[in-house]
Order: structure tokens, then C-alpha cells, then sequence
């Protein structure tokens, strides 16, 4: 039985002090949740974010790691401090990272190992672009990103990723993959994973889907039977529709 995840990724916005009131605010809303929930602040507000879940049912991650424990690497963060500053979960290879910021499959590939390393857990993101997606090219592009992400793990390692399925095309437009595409798709990754490590460890993975998930159309994709829980963006910036999320009604919940 693989436990469902909700995370909320608030890439740029929330200063410290809003992601603390935010925390207080989601803490009472979601106490006694089934689902594993996870906020992903901006660098600058993972200590107070942090400090504000301790003790809750709130575990904090990261958005981006650099794969160096320390060195002069100007404007990166290493796994160690998202360590220090009390999170365990971190995303790696989100679709603005990859179109914004030069992030490759092999950068992914090496932030997995070190946050691996470091016991923290990666959320690891793949997806077609709308021209992929177009160009019928959804599953090759998805495969590849996958084979690529967890090159030369460990079976052990495998089955402790989060992946993410987010097609670049629903990411902040209002535009959900349907369930039944979703489902499609992560079940195709479900078994790129299970060619590499065997069905019975890619049965242990956990992979969410994520673009334009809302309070209104969680429940039917998590009724889908390989949609382990949702990357929520614009609505994990309010506590009320986060924790509407969080609080669906179905498999598992
Ligand atoms: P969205 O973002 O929910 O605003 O579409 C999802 C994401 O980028 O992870």
C-alpha cells in the first residue's frame, strides 16, 4: 500500500514570515491527515517554514539542490544545509528548471544521488511539453527523463523516490491532463521503472501527478489506481484550498 504524498510547491512567493502564518494557519486543517503532506518554500523561508511545522504532520522540502556538499559555487545551496535547516524532502528537475535554468537529465541525475546521499528524499519531476505531447512524443520523452533521473541507483534508492508527472502544458494554465491521460502515462512510468528494478520495487514507488490540481479535481485523479498524490502549485498558496486537497475523500483516505 503506498501512502499518499501532497506537496505544494510555492516556487517564488511567500516571505519567511507569511510561509510561518501559513504553517500555523494549515497545521489545524490537515492534523490527523492519511496523505504524507509536504510545503516546499523558497530557500529563503525553509528555516521559519520549519520551525513553524515542528511537531505536525508538516515536513518541509526543498525546490532545487546543487549536488556539492560545500565549495565556492556562488548562489547554490547543498543538500547538507536543506538537512540542517529541517527539511526532508527536496524537488529536483521541476519543468521551469529545466526551461529557465539549464537543468539537464544528468544535472538531475546527480542531485538525486547527493540528495539520496544526505537521507532526503527527491522529488523527482518528469513531463512533455505541449510539442512533445503534439508530436506524439509524451511517452518517449517521459521514459527518457525517468532512465536518466535514476541512473545507477540502488534498487533501495528506487523505491525511496517521489517521481512527478507534470505535463509541462497544465503546469499554472487551468488546463488538467484528465485522469485517464494521467493514468496512462504514470502507469507507462510505473513500468520503465519496473523494466530497471522489477515490478515488485516500481509497485513501492509513490507518483504523483501535478498542473492545475485543484480542490475540485483531486479526488477523481487520485481514484485513478497508479496516482499516488498530487505537486500542487498555485493552490498550495492558500491553506484553505491546500488543505482541501489534502483532506479529498478516496483511495487510501
Ligand atoms: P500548478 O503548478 O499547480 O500551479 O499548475 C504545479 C507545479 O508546477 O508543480
Amino acid at each position: 500500500m503506498r501512502r499518499p504524498v501532497i506537496a505544494g510547491n510555492w516556487k517564488m512567493y511567500k516571505t519567511a514570515a507569511e510561509a510561518a502564518d501559513f504553517i500555523r494557519e494549515l497545521k489545524p486543517l490537515v492534523a490527523g491527515a492519511e496523505a504524507e503532506v509536504v510545503v516546499c518554500p523558497p530557500f529563503t523561508a525553509l528555516a521559519a517554514a520549519a520551525e513553524a511545522a515542528r511537531g505536525s504532520n508538516i515536513v518541509i522540502g526543498g525546490q532545487d539542490v546543487f549536488w556539492e556538499n560545500e565549495g565556492a559555487y556562488t548562489g547554490e545551496i547543498s543538500p547538507l544545509m536543506l538537512k540542517d535547516l529541517g527539511c526532508s524532502y527536496c524537488i529536483v528537475g521541476h519543468s521551469e528548471r529545466r526551461q529557465y535554468f539549464a537543468e539537464t537529465d544528468a544535472k538531475v541525475n546527480r542531485k538525486v544521488k547527493a540528495l539520496l546521499e544526505h537521507g532526503l528524499r527527491p522529488i523527482v519531476c518528469v513531463g512533455e511539453t505541449l510539442a512533445e505531447r503534439e508530436a506524439g512524443q509524451t511517452l518517449t520523452v517521459c521514459q527518457r527523463q525517468v532512465e536518466e533521473g535514476v541512473k545507477g541507483l540502488t534498487t533501495a534508492q528506487a523505491v525511496g523516490l517521489v517521481l512527478a508527472y507534470e505535463p509541462v502544458w497544465a503546469i499554472g494554465t487551468g488546463h488538467t491532463a484528465t485522469p485517464a491521460d494521467a493514468q496512462e502515462v504514470i502507469s507507462f512510468i510505473r513500468g520503465v521503472l519496473g523494466s530497471i528494478y522489477g515490478p515488485e520495487a516500481a509497485e513501492q514507488v509513490r507518483i504523483l501527478y501535478g498542473g492545475s490540481v485543484k480542490p475540485e479535481n483531486i479526488a477523481a485523479l487520485m481514484a485513478e489506481p497508479d496516482i499516488d498524490g498530487a505537486l500542487v502549485g498555485g493552490a498550495s498558496l492558500k491553506a484553505q484550498s491546500f488543505a482541501a486537497i489534502i483532506n479529498y475523500r478516496g483511495k487510501g483516505i
